[in-house]
């Protein structure tokens, strides 16, 4: 077991990528915040894991504001003592164009895309360096935080912040002995904000695969694990290798 008595919130955990991280870590022995707006899909996902025979609890938190942010946290720190791991995953697309977003639907989506992961990490290493927890947080960025794309503008501005915003945490909780890494995925089970998974969504990269939540669980386990002790601020693409591709020469 990787992660015995270990404490992991992981947000946006009600489905998809963050139900697929939940699991996995609870195997490895790690308790269980599942943290979600929507409460049928937390509970759900916590059930789940306690009927395998796993230890977690769900969580309701709008990650978007920071009242909810801070008693999510401190209600976890009471329920199981600590939290030793942090995922930060929730975030929503507008999926908009620069002229067709409005200025309320782009600061939602900054608010729960990019300002989350600052504050959640914020409060909870306040915790994490209170009880002396030797930490661990993963941000989901996105490959979306890399390029341009001809729409989801307020997503890939988000996503873009959320990569520095990773290695200034990174930078500033080093010394509290809290390590701060991303992942960046790209096309994982069902596109953002949706349920349906559709195995033939087009893909290019060098898997010849779409990815699936599982990809992408292995991969925050491995950086919450002590498996990744000596990487710090990284960040790890889940993307089927299709960044490594030169646009237009695959
Ligand atoms: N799915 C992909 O192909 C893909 C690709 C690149 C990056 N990502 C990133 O991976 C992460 C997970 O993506 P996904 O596809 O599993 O998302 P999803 O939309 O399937 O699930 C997101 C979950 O977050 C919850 N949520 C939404 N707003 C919330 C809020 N304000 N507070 C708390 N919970 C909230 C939803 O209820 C849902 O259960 C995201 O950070 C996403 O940007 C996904």
């Amino acid at each position: 077991m990787k992660l015995a008595n270990r404490v992991a919130i992981v947000t946006g955990a009600g489905r998809n990528i963050g139900e697929e991280v939940c699991k996995l870590l609870a195997s490895e022995g790690a308790y269980i915040a599942v943290v979600d707006l929507d409460k049928a899909r937390g509970d759900k996902v916590a059930a789940d894991i306690v009927k395998a025979g796993g230890k977690a609890k769900g969580f309701v938190c709008d990650v978007g504001k920071e009242d909810d942010i801070i008693k999510c946290v401190a209600d976890v720190n009471n329920e199981f003592g600590k939290a030793d791991i942090l995922v930060n995953n929730a975030a929503i697309s507008d999926n908009k164009t620069m002229f067709d977003i409005t200025t309320e639907e782009w600061n939602r989506v900054l608010a729960v895309t990019l300002t989350s992961p600052f504050l959640f990490s914020k409060h909870a290493a306040k915790a994490m360096i209170d009880k002396k927890v030797k930490g661990a947080i993963v941000n989901v960025s996105s490959t979306s935080g890399y390029y341009g794309r001809d729409r989801a503008v307020a997503y890939t501005a988000a996503k873009g912040g959320v990569v520095n915003l990773t290695k200034s945490l990174a930078i500033q909780l080093a010394p509290h002995n809290i390590r701060v890494n991303a992942v960046v995925p790209n096309k994982i089970g069902s596109p953002v904000g949706k349920d349906e998974f559709d195995p033939t969504r087009p893909v290019v990269n060098l898997a010849g695969r779409p990815g699936l939540p599982i990809d992408l669980a292995k991969a925050v386990l491995f950086l919450v694990s002590d498996d990744s002790e000596f990487i710090v601020g990284a960040q790890l693409f889940v993307d089927g290798g299709c960044t490594t591709l030169m646009p237009g020469n695959s």
